[in-house]
C-alpha cells in the first residue's frame, strides 16, 4: 500500500496543478480509452442505460459524466482529494453522476455490487492483488469490467510478466516537471502469469469474454488467452520516452 499512496499523492500533485491551471477541457465528443483518437470507443462497454455503473479512478470524470448522460447510474470513484474536486468543480450536479472520494479497493467492499466497472487508464496505479479480489466483490454475478492500461512503458518495455510495480514518469501538463509513479502493467491474458493467476477466483464467477485462440505479447506467450470476465482495452500506445502516461486529463 506504501507504493500506491506515493502514487496517489503524486496524483494529487497532479490534480492540485490541474486546478490551479483552471485548464477547461471540453466534453468528449467520442469516447476514448486515455488515448485520444484510438481503440474501441464506447461500444466495448455494451448498453448501459440503466444500468449500475463505477468509473474507478475516474480523475476529472468526463468519462463517467458520458455514460450518465446516457442512462446510466454512475459512481466516479478517484481516491485524490484534488482529482476529485477538479469533478466536483465541473460535475457536482451532473444527472445520474455520483462523485466519491475513496480508494477504489475501499469503496468496492463498502458499495453494493455494480452491473459494470469501467476503468479509463486507473488500473495500472492499483495493486492487482488486492484489487482484484475487491473486483470480484464489486461486480454482480454476470456483471461486466470493461478497462484500458498502457500496453508499453515510456522505456519502450511491454506489458510484464510478474506482479510487481514498475516506474513510471507523470508529468505536469504544461511545464517540465517530472513525478515517479509506479504502475503494474502485467501481461493480462498470458497464460499462468500475472492478471490471470491474480484473477481466479474472479474469473470462475462472472461471465467469460470470448476466447480468442491465441495472444501474441511483447513477453513472447503465444498460449491460448484464458477466459475472463474482463475485457481489457490495450492502447496500442509506444509512448516515447518522458511523455507522461496520460495526457492532459
Ligand atoms: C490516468 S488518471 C485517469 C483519470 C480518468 N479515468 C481519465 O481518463 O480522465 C488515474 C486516476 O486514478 C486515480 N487513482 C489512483 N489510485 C487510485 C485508487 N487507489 N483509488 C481510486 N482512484 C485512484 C488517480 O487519482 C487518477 O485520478
Amino acid at each position: 500500500m506504501a507504493t500506491e499512496q506515493d502514487t496517489v499523492e503524486i496524483w494529487n500533485t497532479y490534480g492540485t496543478h490541474q486546478l490551479t491551471r483552471g485548464l477547461q477541457l471540453p466534453e468528449l465528443d467520442r469516447w476514448d480509452w486515455g488515448i485520444p483518437e484510438t481503440g474501441p470507443g464506447i461500444n466495448a462497454l455494451g448498453e448501459v442505460a440503466g444500468l449500475r455503473v463505477l468509473d474507478l479512478g475516474s480523475g476529472l470524470g468526463r468519462h463517467a459524466a458520458n455514460l450518465a448522460a446516457l442512462g446510466a447510474k454512475v459512481t466516479a470513484v478517484d481516491t485524490s482529494p484534488a482529482q476529485h474536486q477538479r469533478a466536483l468543480t465541473r460535475y457536482q450536479d451532473h444527472p445520474g453522476l455520483h462523485l466519491v472520494c475513496a480508494d477504489a479497493v475501499a469503496h468496492l467492499h463498502a458499495a453494493d455490487p455494480y452491473d459494470l466497472i469501467y476503468s479509463v487508464g486507473s488500473v495500472p496505479y492499483l495493486d492487482p492483488n488486492r484489487l482484484l479480489s475487491a473486483l470480484a466483490k464489486g461486480l454482480k454475478p454476470g456483471g461486466r469490467l470493461v478497462f484500458s492500461a498502457l500496453h508499453t512503458n515510456s522505456d519502450s518495455a511491454g506489458p510484464s510478466n510478474e506482479v510487481t510495480p514498475r516506474p513510471e514518469i507523470l508529468r505536469l501538463p504544461g511545464t517540465t516537471q517530472d513525478h515517479p509513479v509506479n504502475m503494474w502493467s502485467s501481461a493480462c491474458s498470458c497464460g499462468k502469469t500475472s492478471w490471470s493467476s491474480t484473477a481466479s477466483p474472479w474469473n470462475r464467477s462472472q461471465r467469460s469474454t470470448p476466447r480468442r485462440r491465441t495472444t501474441q505479447s511483447p513477453t513472447g506467450c503465444t498460449r491460448p488467452a484464458v477466459r475472463h470476465a474482463c475485457r481489457a482495452v490495450p492502447a496500442p500506445t509506444h509512448l516515447p520516452r518522458r511523455t507522461p502516461p496520460s495526457g492532459s486529463v
